[in-house]
């Protein structure tokens, strides 16, 4: 096997009852590639990042990180392999501020676990940690925002704001899921600014439905289709394959 791929999938297959969400799917991405999954919804595809980030697991098949097989490893532990997420609705803490999250995210990574409460307040007073939090929040916009508790944000700075837990997170690989869905032009250019400052430094692996803004930084493109990757390979080829054109653009 060659240790490079930074993440593959071999044979990967999730039933839901008689149901088969994915089937039997090959995958596989470079170290610092930026790589787009579209596909129409219920393809399978938050599926399959359940599968890479260990949300789920399998029914058959196995996943690898340079060389290594996480097939049944936690979430958890996998964010200590450096592989941090977002997700399609958002998952933030709703009674903390903006600093407390995006604090917590760096102290997942720094310890490798949760903190008990009382560390984890004692520790907030750390000069680092005020460095480390204003420098992601400056990233995505949300310094303003500090002190504000999150759940009275609208849906854009919450988008943000998880992107900037999962970078606080330091994270070898980032795997996005749908973080334009539900935002305004304007907010998508943004991100997609941050997304393009950071393509080719991090794995970016994203789901996302808007083709155009995906095509403005991904390296390659894969389609999913009832489950399986119909089609994967630089964006052009992928939109131009029939078998894409047959399938995703019927929807
Ligand atoms: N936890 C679950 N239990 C049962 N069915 C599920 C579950 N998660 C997803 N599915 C089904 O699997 C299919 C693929 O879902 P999903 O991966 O969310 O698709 P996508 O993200 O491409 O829209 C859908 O038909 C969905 O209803
Ligand atoms: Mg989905």
């Amino acid at each position: 096997m060659d240790n490079s791929e930074i993440l593959m999938t071999k044979g990967v297959t999730k039933n839901f009852g008689d149901f088969t969400a994915l089937n039997d799917v090959d995958f596989e991405m470079k170290d610092k590639e930026a790589v787009g999954i579209i596909g129409p919804n219920g393809a399978g595809k938050t599926t399959f990042l359940n599968i890479i980030t260990g949300y789920y697991m399998p029914d058959k098949g196995n996943v690898f990180s340079e060389g290594k097989d996480i097939t049944h490893l936690s979430p958890a532990k996998r964010v200590a392999l450096k592989i941090a997420r977002t997700f399609q609705l958002v998952h933030v803490f709703d009674n903390l501020s903006v600093f407390e999250n995006v604090a917590l995210a760096f102290f997942r990574h720094k310890e490798g676990k949760s903190l008990p409460l009382r560390i984890f307040s004692q520790s907030l007073s750390q000069p680092l940690i005020d460095e480390k939090v204003s420098e992601y929040l400056q990233i995505f916009e949300l310094d303003h925002l500090i002190d504000e508790v999150v759940g009275n944000l609208p849906l854009g700075s919450k988008k943000r704001l998880e992107l900037a837990m999962a970078f606080a997170a330091d994270p070898k690989v980032l795997v996005l899921d749908e973080p334009f869905a539900g935002l305004g032009d304007q907010e998508i250019n943004e991100i997609v600014g941050v997304l393009k400052r950071y393509t080719h430094n991090k794995t970016i692996l994203i789901v996302e439905h808007k083709v155009s803004k995906l095509t403005e930084f991904v390296d390659r493109l894969a389609v999913m289709n009832e489950g399986e990757i119909i089609a994967y390979g630089g964006c052009q080829e992928t939109l131009n394959n029939p078998e894409v054109r047959r399938c995703y653009w019927k929807v």
